[in-house]
């Protein structure tokens, strides 16, 4: 039988022990809201790496206070913040899974009440702690407060803030960085035209559109160094006529493989309201024309829950390593009984829980 799920895959300076990795996942558990992680997630984190997986990716993590989705977010905008994530990552380290972490800006989706705690849904309002949101263009997200266009000289506070960001994740010992561009956050407004009307080098073609992306993409690469793997999360598409399609992610893709991106984190949609045809496996086509068309690694997200659905993926090509959501929140051992299923041998079982194989 084969076991590519348990193959180890190298990416620059980085082995990862297997293809089984947890995908970024908002824990809203920030109750000090100053973005500084809590025991909460030590512990959440830290089980996913002790139950088998390759790779840990830290939830959405605001680079600045302004880009967190809500207050409860994470964020790296301080070495405080920094300090905190140390005995996180070590431990991760300890587990032997890779630790990545995804550093975001909400743009026009941010300061939005936190998705549970409250009865409340929308944009958290200035005078409860929200905040003025900003974007490509003053356009609302439906639902949502109208965010204010973005000025020149603010487009390049964001690239500082990405960079000071990706600094502090290498220095809490994240292996590597995944620079979140889906979902209708900050930088797939950039992309997409739906969000995007801006005139200036910023908007207009899909290249200006993709300008800001790269422009974070060289800055982190700066901060971060030939040796750590840089990932990209895009929608592949947003499932609208008139947005971001396929052909168009390909070509962003293209640019990114050349300005050093190492894997692409293929998803899909949150930029606008659309029909998703949500089922098994829904993204994993998009994760297959992404890897064939720009000829980067990618890793395929949504609704892979079964140990052969995912070695069924990498052995069919459509993807490098597959990224498990929700069925890591209900299985934390998720990678021990994919091993179990695949009848594959694998030394990182905790010693501790032994007694319970006996
Ligand atoms: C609780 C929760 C929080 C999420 N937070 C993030 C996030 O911080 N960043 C992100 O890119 N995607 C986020 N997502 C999307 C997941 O990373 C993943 O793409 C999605 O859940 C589909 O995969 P799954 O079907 O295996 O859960 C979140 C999903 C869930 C369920």
């Amino acid at each position: 039988m084969s076991h590519l799920l348990f193959e180890p895959l190298t990416l620059r300076g980085l082995t990862f022990r297997n293809r089984i990795w947890v995908p970024p996942m908002c824990q809203y558990s920030v109750e000090t809201l100053d973005g500084v992680p809590a025991p909460w997630h030590t512990v959440h984190y830290g089980a996913m790496a002790r139950g088998g997986a390759g790779a840990v990716i830290v939830e959405a993590t605001g680079v600045t206070p302004e880009a967190r989705i809500s207050a409860k977010d994470l964020g790296l905008w301080s070495d405080t913040q920094r300090d905190a994530f140390v005995p996180i990552v070590d431990f991760l380290h300890t587990q032997g899974a890779a630790a990545g972490i995804q550093l975001a800006h909400a743009g026009r989706k941010a300061s939005t009440y936190p998705e549970w705690g409250t009865d409340h849904d929308g944009s958290l309002p200035v005078d409860e702690g929200g905040w003025q949101t900003v974007a490509p263009s003053a356009l609302a997200f439906d639902g949502l407060a109208e965010p204010r266009a973005l000025s020149e000289a603010e487009i390049a506070e964001v690239v500082a803030a990405f960079r000071s960001s990706a600094r502090r994740a290498i220095e809490a010992g994240f292996d590597f960085v995944e620079i979140h561009a889906a979902h209708g956050y900050l930088l797939h407004e950039f992309l997409s035209p739906l969000s995007n009307n801006r005139t200036d080098s910023y908007g207009g073609t899909l290249e200006n559109r993709a300008r800001l992306l790269l422009d974070i993409v060289d800055a982190t690469r700066t901060e971060v160094g030939e040796d750590v793997p840089v990932f990209v999360r895009l929608s592949a598409t947003d499932w609208t006529d008139g947005g971001l399609t396929l052909d168009d992610t390909v070509h962003v893709a293209g640019w990114l493989k050349e300005h050093g991106v190492d894997l692409i984190d293929v998803s899909s949609g949150g930029n606008v309201m659309a029909k998703i045809p949500v089922g098994p496996g829904y993204q994993t086509n998009l994760a297959a024309g992404v890897r064939q068309g720009s000829g980067l690694p990618t890793a395929a997200v949504g609704l892979i829950s079964e140990p052969f659905q995912g070695e069924h993926i990498l052995a069919t090509g459509q993807a490098d390593a597959i990224l498990v959501g929700r069925e890591y929140l209900r299985d934390p051992n998720f990678a021990l009984r994919a091993a179990d299923a695949l009848r594959f041998d694998i030394d990182y079982r905790p010693a501790q829980y032994h007694r319970a194989y006996k």
